[in-house]
């Protein structure tokens, strides 16, 4: 097992396809939450206000709109649960897994001839620095039963609910509205305080469907939070228009229906994302900025990114106009691209999604050239050495601190060649373009829990 210092706690935050992630009907939930129905279709369940109500009546809307928000918070809750029951799972090993390290010290430390010296300093030396872990496990025990807590009352509320249906007009909507707000306000706090980390590993691929050229891009929308579902799938590297949206992960895999958009202007690269319902991608033979707007189908806005190299100046190491990356973490959107002043070496820029400004930059000093790929998570961008067989993420550069450092984290490149690596902050995955197929990695993250004591 890995030592670390007294600050940091190990955690498994493991995410799969978001459909799998809301409230199953048994438990319950189903009035209020989206579930797969038996051909895997997302439905989405609205309950409406009795029939006789009139529908003109304030008071009706704004259950409504309670309903919906405690709807929106259930979904939360259900990742988060999740994600925290996995991570208490891993604590819990970790727990059990210290006691015996301390269980043997004291049968060595009772009966010193079973250990030679050296033997027994080094149990000691573990010993010494997996007890200050003590106090973090229990912080973070803590957190779990905050979890429980906030849950519950999601339930409760959501049976206040349900039983004001029957009796309209018997409740005080503005205590009700208190309650939603109280409750969104812990849940982000919560989601915040458990939600970032350091990368320390990433899981065998899945691979989820092969389709497409060598070449290409897939994702799911990346903002927190969000409920669409959708798969966008945008194959080729260079002068395309078309991009293809699955109406869930199960239909991508399957191939089945999707509808088609075609952009106004073709695209360049491999490096587009998917925010908030718009997709952002560098316009072909130019460093412009192209926001495009799903459902309205138009461009929102479009912006020179000042000073980006284009046109195959300075890709990743595999070429194919990759010069421009745009991405999304747990803090919003992001460009990695790099100019002629800062001589090819890596760029970070963080975006305003609305207007596409750049609020601040970084010089990472890693060549571009010498990247294979590279992803954000948590404000941290992490850069691969190669595309090909054997690479492995190699740098990683930390914006919250402006600082660096090179790491040694492997995972399997199964089909050799990659021409997109994005985080999902949603989902928890990497998803990546792999020589014609389209694969999820898992990741591990490092948590920093603050204890009373910093
Ligand atoms: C619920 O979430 C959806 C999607 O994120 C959002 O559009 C909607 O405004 C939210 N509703 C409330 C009442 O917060
Ligand atoms: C939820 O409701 C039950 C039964 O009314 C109550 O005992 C419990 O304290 C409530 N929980 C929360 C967290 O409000
Ligand atoms: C910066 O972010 C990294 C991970 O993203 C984290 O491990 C580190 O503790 C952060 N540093 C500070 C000073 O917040
Ligand atoms: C997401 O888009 C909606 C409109 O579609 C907008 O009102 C909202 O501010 C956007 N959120 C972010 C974080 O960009
Ligand atoms: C882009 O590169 C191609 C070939 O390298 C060249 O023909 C073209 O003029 C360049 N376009 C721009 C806008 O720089």
């Amino acid at each position: 097992m890995h030592l670390f210092s007294a600050m940091f706690l190990l955690v498994m935050f493991a995410g799969m396809p978001s459909e799998a992630l809301y409230p199953s009907p048994e438990e319950g939930w189903q009035i209020y939450s989206s579930a797969q129905d038996a051909d895997g279709k997302c439905i989405c369940t609205v309950v409406a206000p009795a029939q006789n109500m009139c529908n003109r009546d304030p008071r009706s809307r704004q259950l409504r709109q309670l309903m919906e928000k405690v709807q929106n918070i259930s979904q939360s809750m259900e990742v988060l649960d999740l994600r925290t029951y996995r991570d208490l799972e891993y604590v819990k090993n970790t727990e059990s897994l210290m006691k015996v390290v301390d269980g043997k010290l004291k049968v060595a430390s009772e009966n010193p001839r079973s250990l030679n010296p050296k033997g027994f300093q080094e149990l000691k030396d573990k010993v010494a620095q997996l007890l200050p872990l003590l106090p973090v496990l229990d912080q973070y025990k803590n957190d779990a039963k905050m979890i429980l807590r906030l849950r519950e009352e999601v339930r409760n509320l959501s049976l206040v609910l349900m039983n004001i249906q029957e009796e309209m007009g018997a409740y005080d909507y503005e205590e009700l509205r208190q309650r939603v707000l109280l409750l969104e306000t812990r849940l982000h706090s919560c989601m915040q305080k458990l939600g970032c980390g350091k990368l320390t590993g990433v899981s065998n691929p899945i691979t989820v469907r092969a389709s497409g050229s060598r070449f290409g891009c897939w994702m799911t929308d990346t903002m927190i939070p969000s409920s669409d579902n959708r798969v966008w799938y945008v194959d080729g590297y260079f002068k395309g228009r078309r991009v293809l949206e699955y109406r869930t992960m199960n239909d991508f895999v399957k191939g089945q229906n999707f509808v088609q958009h075609s952009l106004q202007h073709p695209w360049a690269g491999t490096g587009h994302v998917v925010y908030n319902g718009s997709l952002y991608y560098n316009k072909y033979q130019s460093n412009i900025i192209v926001k495009y707007h799903f459902r309205s189908r138009s461009v929102l806005v479009q912006r020179s990114l000042s000073g980006a190299g284009y046109n195959n100046t300075f890709p990743y190491s595999w070429g194919g106009y990759s010069d421009i990356d745009l991405m999304a973490d747990e803090n919003g959107l992001w460009a990695v691209y790099t100019t002629i002043s800062n001589a090819g070496n890596i760029v970070i820029s963080r975006l305003e999604p609305q207007t596409l400004e750049v609020l601040q930059t970084w010089d990472t000093g890693y060549p571009k050239r010498s990247a294979g790929e590279s992803f954000m998570i948590c404000g941290t961008l992490y850069v691969t050495n190669s595309h090909l067989a054997g690479a492995k993420i190699y740098f990683a550069y930390y914006t919250n601190t402006s600082s660096y450092e090179y790491t040694d984290i492997p995972f399997h490149n199964q089909y050799s060649h990659i021409s997109m690596m994005d985080y999902n902050p949603r989902e928890r995955m990497l998803y990546t373009w792999n020589n014609g197929h389209q694969v999820l990695y898992h990741v591990t993250l490092f948590q920093v829990i603050k204890t009373s004591g910093d």
